[in-house]
């Protein structure tokens, strides 16, 4: 009787820990190590819930030990902010409100946490629509709830100059205001809709405060000022920076797209310029990397202008390739000089970069992998599986914003098949930082459209940076995901559900 009863508990036991090893909370992204214990925890007033912190040095940079014991409550080691914040991002998902919103309930656990990749980031264009000071602290929340670390603000583009800058004045009086827009649900003739758009810009206060929240929350912030395309705003502002001197009408771009005319590489003027911005931009942005753009720059101005061609002929260049190439040396050896590191857009891997020159990959992985191969850090955002703005499901035209398909349809599912190492031999691994989800704005006219579109992808492509790719299938992702967009509806943001 003894050796059965015995079997019986040993079996029960065993069914049990079974149950508590298989169980699985409710987090995106999932963390790196969790059991659960069973039992929760109750914290009745924000005094229960402070967590009881320790600093422990041996932890890597974003890492975390949090405990949540039904008698002690809460308590996490961290070797600095970024890994408090990461647990506090833990916390925020695991708690349950409970007596009517008086108590919040935890589940018993220990999880030991760290990210896969350094860099899981969102791109936010705030040229072609603009968003402003409190969206843009919205979406920095909701990064950190899912542990992303870096906010790449797209601030200068064809269609509008997004930062004051006192030194250049002109830039926000035209650079920030569109006479027009191409309208966003047009695909064939474009057509105009003849409304002013702005002027809207972000002042050195503003820069200021969105960098103290992010601060706050272990966010770093890439500014990004597009160079040598994407720049009609600018020169709207100062044509003497462009090969023509002139544009047609002195405003940003009214069109989506890419534009013929750009930054005069042969200008001393235009170089000049890009510096001035840059030393007022290192200034103001803490961060060691400064975006330099370099996507979707065509030559055919530099082919036609005498300034263009001088340069060329005076530094020994074979074409207008390589001029875009010295441009990418100048401004990283600008930036070097400045304890900083330039990163820019794939097609400057065509003209022979720098090694130290960061390669944000997006036209496909293999450029990504063609650079990491070089020897560059890389961040892989491919158009496959990270740009944001693409139409999410079949579902894309719920809630009113739909548009028409200009793109493929990026589904959840897609976007968390990525692998930022696929293809890449192991030996440069250590060159793909991570990951981002690029969200562009033609097409995204309002802050609650931006939320929705964003979420739930951006919560796939969290999960692939910090729990890394292929730890978890989609079945598991979904079920965590859907808790997790209630969750996040529940508390006032627009998510695709
Ligand atoms: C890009 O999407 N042109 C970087
Ligand atoms: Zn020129």
């Amino acid at each position: 009787m003894k050796a059965i009863n015995t079997a019986v508990f040993a079996a029960a036991l065993a069914g049990t820990l079974a149950a508590f090893a298989s169980e699985t909370l409710d987090l995106v992204p999932y963390p790196q190590e969790v059991k659960v214990l069973g039992g929760t925890y109750t914290a009745k007033s924000v005094d229960d819930l402070w967590p009881k912190a320790i600093r422990d040095p041996s932890l890597p940079k974003e890492g975390y030990r949090l405990t949540v014991d039904g008698t002690n409550g809460v308590s996490i080691a961290c070797s600095g902010r970024e890994g408090f914040m990461r647990a506090l991002a833990t916390l925020t998902q695991l708690g349950k409100s409970a007596d009517g919103g008086k108590a919040e309930v935890f589940p018993c656990c220990e999880i030991n946490d760290w990210p896969a990749f350094a860099w899981r980031g969102i791109l936010f264009d705030d040229c072609r629509h603009f968003f402003g000071k409190e969206a843009v602290k919205k979406t920095l929340d909701a990064m950190a709830r899912h542990k992303m670390n870096v906010f790449h603000w797209h601030l200068t583009e064809d269609q509008a100059w997004r930062l004051d800058i006192p030194k250049y004045p002109e830039l926000v009086k035209y650079g920030a205001v569109r006479p027009e827009s191409q309208n966003p649900e047009c695909l064939g003739l474009p057509k105009m809709d003849g409304k002013p758009y702005g002027p809207y810009y972000y002042t050195e206060s503003d820069v200021k405060e969105i960098l103290a929240h992010a601060e706050n929350l272990g966010i770093r912030v890439i500014p990004e000022i597009e160079l040598p395309g994407h720049a009609v705003a600018a020169i709207a502002a100062y044509p003497e920076l462009c090969c023509r001197g002139k544009l047609e009408r002195r405003a940003p771009w009214c069109m989506w797209g890419v534009s013929d005319d750009i930054f005069c590489a042969g200008n001393d003027k235009t170089i000049k310029f890009l510096e001035d911005v840059i030393d007022y931009v290192t200034d103001l942005f803490p961060d060691a990397v400064v975006h330099i753009g370099g996507d979707e720059a065509p030559k055919g101005r530099w082919k036609e202008c005498p300034k263009c061609q001088a340069r060329i002929k005076a530094l020994g260049l074979k074409n207008e390739a390589e001029l875009q190439g010295w441009m990418v040396k100048h401004f990283t050896e600008y930036l070097a000089k400045k304890g900083k590191r330039a990163i820019g857009w794939d097609e400057i891997t065509e003209c022979n970069p720098p090694t130290a020159t960061m390669i944000m990959c997006w036209r496909g992985a293999n450029h990504g992998i063609a650079a990491a191969k070089k020897g560059h850090d890389v961040v892989m955002c491919p158009t496959s599986h990270c740009y944001m703005d693409y139409p999410q499901d079949a579902d894309h035209k719920a809630k009113g914003y739909g548009k028409p398909a200009w793109a493929p349809v990026l589904s959840l599912e897609k976007v968390y098949t990525l692998d930022p190492l696929a293809g890449i031999p192991s030996e440069y691994h250590k060159h793909i930082l991570g990951t981002q989800g690029n969200m562009w704005s033609e097409h995204i006219l309002t802050p609650a459209e931006h939320e929705w579109k964003l979420w739930p992808r951006a919560a796939a492509l969290a999960e692939i940076g910090w729990s890394g790719p292929g730890k978890h299938d989609f079945k598991d992702f979904k079920r965590r995901v859907d808790a997790d967009m209630k969750r996040m509806e529940d508390e006032g943001w627009n998510v695709c559900r």
